[in-house]
């Protein structure tokens, strides 16, 4: 090896070197840039982290927020749940996961009924039950709670 050759070993090492501190001078920034703006996300989305915390349960929001003939889909537990209150069997909740391929349905308060986008899945808002549609098996019921104002969902099972 002659020395021109050891100088360019040498010249080169340095170089990786070097890129191996700048990778990680560049790293610590975005550790610390995700260090920072990690909170402040939490603040301002604050949802899915309460109600991860809450044990399965979540407040949905006010009676005010769901008049007769009303729905909403709202997270609990980091799920979707589809919330009405129909005009006939009160409050119900179900989740709002399509069981046909997953999409996430919708209240369709023209037609008073959990409509899936996706391929016009219908749902009965009552009971869950498969109106029309590919769908295999009905939405799966969710418990309602009403505690004064407050309207709360949780699994079935919890
Ligand atoms: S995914 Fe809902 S109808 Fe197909």
């Amino acid at each position: 090896m002659s020395h021109t050759d050891e100088h360019d070993i040498v010249q080169t090492e340095e170089v990786s070197r070097r890129r191996f501190m700048g990778w990680l001078l560049g790293f610590s920034a975005l550790a610390t840039a995700a260090g920072v703006f990690t909170p402040i996300m939490g603040y301002l989305w604050p949802t899915k982290r309460q109600l991860g915390e809450s044990g399965g349960r979540a407040q949905v929001g006010t009676l005010a927020d769901f008049p007769a003939g009303h729905g909403k889909v709202a997270p609990v537990n980091d799920k979707p749940v589809i919330i009405v209150n129909t005009q006939q069997g009160g409050l119900k909740a179900f989740s709002a996961i399509c069981t046909h391929l997953g999409c996430i349905t919708e209240w369709d308060e023209r037609r008073q009924i959990i409509l899936c986008p996706c391929h016009d899945g219908r749902f009965n808002p009552i009971n869950g039950d498969v109106i029309s549609g590919p769908p295999p098996s009905p939405l799966p019921e969710m418990l309602v709670a009403v505690e004064g104002e407050n309207v709360y969902v949780s699994a079935a099972n919890a």
